[in-house]
Parts: structure tokens; C-alpha cells; sequence
């Protein structure tokens, strides 16, 4: 049955007519008469079906843009954005029976989308290429230990007490003349340190945008930036990449048309396709920002994870540091567990993060800043990339290996030149919602492509980590994803094409 068929509008009721018809596609998204990637009727279509005026309608798709469930794409249509799983076990875990509701940001399918997300695998039994995470294994913790014990012998009360919001001055310090080394004009006070790069992430676009604002985002692009973005109710404007990177006949078109504040790239090994942008395109697109009179936010999480290919400026350095906010972390070359981050950025926009930083969190551990620091300056970071990187490299060849052997003809993947995992294409008729379902069955977890598609799509895609699983594990996982996708690819000789489970999983 048609997910409005029984739809039924009150005007006499308190609900606006606008509301009413969010949440009755709310509902069709629980219940799985709505799926992801489902494209929603167009607002006129649906106005003279409802008998409404076409303004309430474009309300309804607004509102519901605003929380995540849809999104919008100009020419394109509304379609359906998130799994939203019909036990809504993110319902039960906060609680029905809370008396006095919710922000539209944590709202019923909003909060699933959010979760969905976030939860990542922890299952010890299973093979997870899921998640970004580095080897665990690897960490320099012995190191760390004696740096913290250090600081603390050194300097106790001073690294627990309340710090500066702006962080840890030595540390500032170190990542400004860090990046003075890779060409970008900036210095200590140009620096704030932010519970990782995601805290970053949040507090430029909070400074950035307001609700409803257009951005410009790669598609497909990071997750947790689609969600801070999504939870801000920022409008997402996504622009297709080539293998240069972000395609600028396109964006010149999204700048001109939605005249947004700014554009997130990660230029280099991108979040999740692995692209590293030319050179040649790391100009044009400076060149467009600074038409259009927009910011540009560049993550660059992966900087010191190149194992391969030629080291390109960041964009921050091409820039001179003007218009280019850009963010790193201590993540994923290091340790994600200290949650230390940064951003560099103009002084105005500066003074602003730190304004906010001040009410987010009171700015971010003194006792961790400070052992990271003393250990960053004993040489630790390089010793241990030193370690890392051809560890990476090694497990990088054994998936590219084993995707060769097991992968039947058709899927196609991303060779990358550094980071944690790679980005494989599927076949038409292989449906990655239906393989991630599959997979999980037999132990085996991946992140499928949805969740880093703005539009809905992404379908046909899946990012799988390599630098986080042991060897052997590799190819088992890979030898189990390869029948599977046999089996479907079988399946669609055969007749119509698996069809997505309903309920999807969480990762
Ligand atoms: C592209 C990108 N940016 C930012 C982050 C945030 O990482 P963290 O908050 O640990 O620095 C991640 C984490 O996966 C990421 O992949």
C-alpha cells in the first residue's frame, strides 16, 4: 500500500497541517513502508493529492530536511535519507515515556539516523572492516605511559587544573610549527585544540551556518560530518567528485545557485572514496571559494598516513591560511583515545570557536595535551609513523590481494595511497544493503556506502578498513564478502534482484 494511501489531514486539530504530513512520512519511515532512498512524492503532486496548498507540503519536506530524514536535491527531488528501523531501539533506550519532548534535532527517526551512524561494531567473535579506526595493536602505549607519568611528576596540579579554552600553549606551539613545516602561514594563537576533529568539525559549522544555510559537501563524504550538519539543520548541497577530486564545473554551478557560506573537502585520501585532489584542483577550487566569497573548511585527517605518491600542499598553505579553515587530529595516526584535535583558522573566526569551545566543554584536557606534547616532542610521533605506516601499507596490499583473488568480475575498488580502508563499487544488481545484512549474518561488517551519501543514495558502495584487522582476519572477511556477492550476482541472473531487508543495521 502507498505509504499515504490512508493519510488522513485535520486542520481542526492543534498538529499544523505541515507537521501532520512530516510525521505521517515519519511513520511510513518506521514502519518500512517508506525506505531509504525512496524518492517522496514531488510537492505538487502531493498538494493536489492532499488538497493542500503546495507551500505546506515544501514545509513538510523542510522540516524533515531540517531533522535528516530526507534530503533534497534540486532537479532531483526528495528522497528518504536514513535506515529508520521499525523496533527503533533508539526509542526504547531513551525512553517512551519521557513527559516533555525533545529537540528536532534527537527526535524520533532524527535520533535513529544519528545512532545508525555512530554505532559501530565492537563484536569480538566477528571481522569488522567497519569503522576507521587505526591498529590497536600498534599503539605506542608503553611510550604515552612514561610521557603522561612525566607530566604529571613535572607538573601535576598545573595539567589538572582547568586549562586555557584555546589549549594547551606547548601544544599549539607544536602543531603550528608542524604545519609551518608543510607550508601554511599560521602560528600558535592561530591554533585551537578540540576534542578531536569531530568537536572541530562542530564548532566551525556552528560558527559558519545558521539553520536552513546551504553547504557544499563532497558526495559521498564523511558521516560524521553529514550528522553534525544534519543535527544543525544545515541545508547539504552535494557535489559529485571525479578521480581529480571535487568536480568544479559542478560546484561552480552549487555556488552560484545556493550561494552558500562554505564548501567541506578533505583533499587529501578522502573520507570514504580514498581520492587524493590534484594539484591543478586544489586551485580551481580556492579559486571558486574566493569568487563566490566562501569559506572553505578542509579536513585533513589523513596527512601524515600517506604511505605512496607525492605530498601535496594542503589547501590551507595554497591559501596562505584566508580563507581556509582547515582541521586535523591525533586520531588516526596516533591515538584516537586522547580525543586531541585542532583547527587553524583567521582570527575571527578563531575568536569564535573558542567563544563556543568556552560553552561546549571548557576547553579539552590539560593532563592529555600535555603528555601528547611532551611525547610529540621526544621524537614519539615519528617513531611510531615509522611503525605505522608500512604496517598500513602491508595490510592495504594483503585486502587489495585478496579483493583480486575472492571479488568476481564487475566490482571494482580504490587503490589507496594512504589512510585505513578502501572504497569498493559493486555490480549492478548487488544491492550493499542487502550484502551488509548478509554479511553481519556470517560475522563479517562493513560500512555501507548510505552512510556517507547526503542524497540518499550510495547503494551500490561499501568502505572497508584494512589498517584495524589482523592479516589472516583480512582474508577471511574478504573470502566470506566475495561469496556473498557471488551468490547475489547469481541471484540477478536468475531473476529480479534482492531486495534491501527492511529494519536496516546500525554501522
Ligand atoms: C574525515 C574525518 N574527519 C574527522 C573525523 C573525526 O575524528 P576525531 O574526532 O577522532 O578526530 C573522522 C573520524 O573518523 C574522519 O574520518
Amino acid at each position: 500500500m502507498a505509504w499515504n494511501a490512508d493519510l488522513k489531514l485535520d486542520p481542526a486539530s492543534g498538529t499544523p497541517v505541515y507537521r501532520q504530513i512530516a510525521d505521517a512520512i515519519v511513520a511510513a519511515c518506521r514502519d518500512g513502508r517508506l525506505s531509504p532512498g525512496m524518492r517522496l512524492p514531488p510537492t505538487r503532486d502531493l498538494a493536489r493529492r492532499l488538497h493542500v496548498n503546495r507551500n505546506t507540503v515544501v514545509a513538510a519536506y523542510e522540516a524533515l530536511a531540517a531533522d535528516g530524514i530526507v534530503t533534497s536535491h534540486t532537479g532531483r527531488g526528495t528522497f528518504v535519507a536514513e535506515p529508520v528501523a521499525a523496533p527503533a531501539p533508539a526509542r526504547a533506550e531513551t525512553g517512551d515515556a519521557w513527559p516533555s519532548g525533545f529537540s528536532r534535532a534527537v527526535e524520533g527517526s532524527a535520533l535513529a539516523g544519528l545512532l545508525s551512524a555512530y554505532r559501530v561494531a565492537t563484536s569480538s567473535e566477528g571481522i569488522s572492516f567497519a569503522g576507521s579506526y587505526p591498529a590497536a595493536e600498534l599503539m605506542p602505549v608503553e611510550r604515552f605511559r612514561v610521557a603522561l607519568d612525566a607530566v604529571l611528576a613535572r607538573s601535576g596540579a598545573e595539567v589538572l587544573s582547568y586549562g586555557s579554552t584555546a589549549g594547551y600553549a606547548p601544544l599549539r606551539e607544536w602543531i603550528a610549527g608542524a604545519m609551518r613545516g608543510r607550508g601554511s602561514d599560521v602560528s600558535a594563537d592561530g591554533i585551537l585544540i578540540t576534542n578531536g576533529s569531530q568537536q572541530a568539525l562542530e564548532l566551525v559549522f556552528r560558527t559558519l551556518l545558521d539553520r536552513g544555510d546551504p553547504v557544499v559537501v563532497e558526495e559521498p563524504t564523511y558521516t560524521g560530518a553529514l550528522s553534525v550538519l544534519g543535527s544543525l539543520g544545515a541545508r547539504m548541497v552535494g557535489v559529485a567528485l571525479d578521480e581529480e577530486g571535487m568536480r568544479p564545473d559542478l560546484l561552480a554551478v552549487a555556488l552560484e545557485r545556493h550561494r552558500p557560506r562554505a564548501i567541506y573537502v578533505q583533499p587529501t585520501i578522502h573520507n570514504p572514496t580514498t581520492r587524493v585532489m590534484s594539484r591543478r584542483r586544489r586551485l580551481d577550487i580556492l579559486a571558486l571559494a574566493e569568487r563566490h566569497g566562501c569559506a572553505v573548511v578542509e579536513d585533513d585527517w589523513a596527512c601524515d598516513l600517506r604511505f605512496e605518491g607525492e605530498e601535496l600542499p594542503a589547501l590551507h598553505a595554497l591559501d596562505g591560511g584566508r580563507r581556509v579553515i582547515y582541521l586535523s587530529t591525533f586520531s588516526k595516526k596516533l591515538l584516537p583515545g586522547l580525543r586531541v584535535g585542532w583547527a587553524a583558522a583567521p582570527r575571527p573566526v578563531l575568536e569564535r570557536l573558542v567563544a563556543l569551545k568556552q560553552v561546549a566543554d571548557h576547553g579539552s584536557s590539560p593532563l592529555l595535551q600535555a603528555a601528547l606534547q611532551e611525547f610529540l616532542r621526544d621524537g614519539g610521533l615519528e617513531e611510531h609513523l615509522a611503525r605505522v605506516r608500512p604496517a598500513y601499507r602491508e595490510r592495504r596490499d594483503i585486502m587489495l590481494a585478496a579483493l583480486g583473488a575472492r571479488f568476481p568480475g564487475g566490482v571494482s575498488w580504490t587503490r589507496p595511497q594512504g589512510g585505513l580502508f578502501l572504497w569498493v563499487t559493486l555490480p549492478e544488481g548487488v544491492d550493499g544493503n542487502d550484502l551488509f545484512v548478509a554479511a553481519r549474518d556470517r560475522n563479517v561488517l562493513f560500512s555501507r556506502g548510505g552512510l556517507f551519501h547526503s542524497d540518499g543514495s550510495g547503494q551500490g558502495s561499501l568502505r572497508l578498513t584494512y589498517a584495524s584487522v589482523a592479516p589472516a582476519r583480512i582474508e577471511a572477511g574478504v573470502a566470506v564478502l566475495g561469496s556473498l556477492i557471488r551468490e547475489r550476482l547469481a541471484g540477478a541472473a536468475a531473476g529480479p534482484g534482492p531486495r534491501a531487508a527492511d529494519g536496516l543495521p546500525i554501522l
